[in-house]
């Protein structure tokens, strides 16, 4: 099973994504490839440092979105990838990709979904004043954080909280649920109807 990372940050994500696929803790999945639309990004580093081919871009170097999306599409196809997982890819896509990979792409968003949806969100929780929030795994359809929900995590505000200790308690969550979701997928027991998608049980 044969999985594409995108992301255009730090890469935690993708880090714990590829420590649990080496440990043989993903369902036999294996990172094939890492996309990014940041050069200068940490997780490029951290693909270089792996050994994980990496499809770099420069958006600006392209007329249209879609423009790149098919470059990315032909890497996907070359490599015949299974899932594509967003982690920190901060970008809409469009339908060349969306269409393509519908049902098999996900995203990681820290909040619980329909709360808090786009740019931080964990800011956007704590000036909301909410006492629970969490971690989401969705399906990615052309919309800012809209697709259907796959798994989610509560995570408790604690009192006396500081940003850091929440953003360190929701990064956890995210290290404990995406490589669950994603060993779900590998071994085929995600059943998609619509927006109702369930883990079958083995
Ligand atoms: C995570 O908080 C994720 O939920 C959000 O972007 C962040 C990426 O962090 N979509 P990292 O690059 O994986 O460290």
């Amino acid at each position: 099973y044969r999985i594409a990372v995108f992301a255009s940050g730090q890469g935690s994500n993708f880090q714990a994504l590829l420590d649990a696929s080496r440990a043989g803790g993903l369902g036999g999945a294996e990172i094939v490839l890492l996309v990014s639309d940041k050069p200068q990004a940490p997780v490029v580093e951290r693909a270089r440092t792996a050994g994980v081919d990496a499809f770099v871009f420069q958006p600006k170097a392209y007329a249209r979105r879609e423009d790149y999306e098919a470059e990315i599409a032909a890497e996907l196809e070359e490599r015949q990838v299974d899932l594509v997982v967003l982690a920190g890819y901060m970008r809409l896509l469009t339908a060349v990709l969306v269409d393509r990979y519908a049902g098999r792409m996900i995203n990681i968003h820290p909040s619980l979904l329909p709360a808090f949806p786009g740019k931080d969100a964990i800011g956007q929780a704590r000036e909301y004043g909410v006492k629970v929030t969490g971690v989401t795994v969705h399906l990615v359809d052309g919309g800012m954080d809209t697709g259907a929900v796959v798994a989610q995590t509560a995570v408790p505000l604690l009192p006396g909280d500081r940003i850091e200790s929440l953003e360190e308690r929701i990064h956890q969550a995210e290290k404990e649920l995406y490589p669950q979701v994603v060993t779900w997928f590998a071994e085929g027991r995600i059943a998609v109807e619509g927006r109702k998608v369930t883990v079958k049980s083995v």
